[in-house]
């Protein structure tokens, strides 16, 4: 039997809401249930290593049974990224090594949008490299940042369909103006092709991932006061745009007497965890584990 493919939890909120916290209990709460847990940090910040007071990296390490954390580093993403793209042009496109591409590179690494594609690669690539897990925890980077992540795909998308519109037209032509002199360059301008389409089915994967609840589940975290909220209403209607639902309202740092009526009814349909202030700090996996018993959380029933 093919193995289950790991659902996706992304936390998403304005900062110091508490993401990183609400990621490392919920990882934790389902790790305790006996379900392998990968918990990931994209945020450059890297909060989980304070959370958990030990050290990570880009492999696993196992914090608790059934739980492990990686640590991405967005940097080395990018620099991934851009030397992936190098590989490929120099591939496929050799006829345009003329150019000065070096130069060209220079100008791409500063380039708005290579954060979200390098986000997008580790994405995968983290994916890929360790599928034994029930559950993927996201930590997620800044609001900005990660809507941009999610709206990646589909961009992509838009742009790459009319380059495959234009590709195509330009073969067309030149299928008119000559079959037989170009030879050569049919076999790239196929290549060239080839390798749109793929994007596009990459793409469209990963779009479809971003919408599947049974997938993806959107945790937003805000606190109940009003400037979370606010940052909780552009984050809604953006993913909504996107065509993305969320699954689950965290409200954290709820003190003593705090009203939740308003958000209640602002998010009202959605399943909504509540989780009080601590009067300790929640660091450490003691703490957090003693945490979750004391105040009988729980993050997912399903
Ligand atoms: N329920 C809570 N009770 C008390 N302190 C909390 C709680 N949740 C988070 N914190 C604290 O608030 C700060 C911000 O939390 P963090 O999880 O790092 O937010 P984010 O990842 O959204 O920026 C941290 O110092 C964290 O320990
Ligand atoms: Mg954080």
């Amino acid at each position: 039997m093919r193995p289950m493919e790991a659902v996706n939890i992304f936390f998403l909120g304005k900062g110091g809401v508490g993401k990183s916290t609400s990621s490392a209990l919920t990882a934790l709460s389902l790790a305790r249930r006996g379900d392998d847990v990968l918990l990931v940090s994209l945020d450059p910040a890297h909060n989980q290593a304070d959370i958990f007071e030990s050290r990570f990296s880009d492999k696993p390490r196992r914090v608790a049974p059934h739980l492990e954390v990686v640590e991405i580093d967005q940097e080395r993403w990018i620099e991934k990224y851009l030397k992936g793209v190098h590989e490929e042009i120099n591939r496929n496109y050799r006829y345009l090594t003329a150019f000065n591409l070096e130069k060209h590179f220079e100008v791409m690494r500063y380039s708005p949008g290579l954060e979200e594609y390098a986000l997008i690669l580790a994405f995968e690539e983290t994916r890929k490299r360790y599928p034994d897990h029930r559950y993927m925890v996201w930590d997620m980077a800044p609001t900005a940042l990660s809507l941009k992540f999610f709206n990646l795909p589909g961009l992509s998308l838009v742009w790459i369909n009319q380059l495959l519109a234009l590709r195509k037209e330009i073969i067309a032509k030149r299928e008119l103006i000559t079959k037989v002199r170009l030879l050569d360059r049919e076999v790239e301008t196929d290549k060239v092709l080839r390798r749109l389409e793929r994007s596009v089915e990459e793409y469209t994967a990963l779009a479809r991932l971003f919408q599947d609840s049974a997938r993806t589940r959107i945790e937003l975290v805000l606190n109940p006061d009003r400037l979370s909220l606010a940052e909780s209403r552009r984050i809604v209607t953006e993913l909504r745009r996107i065509g993305i639902r969320l699954h689950q309202v965290v409200v954290n740092k709820v003190w003593d007497g705090a009203s939740l009526e308003d958000l209640k009814q602002e998010f009202r349909g959605l399943p909504m965890v509540t989780v009080p202030q601590s009067e300790t700090q929640l660091i450490g996996l003691d703490v957090l584990v003693a945490y979750l018993d004391d105040k009988g959380l729980d993050f997912h029933e399903a």
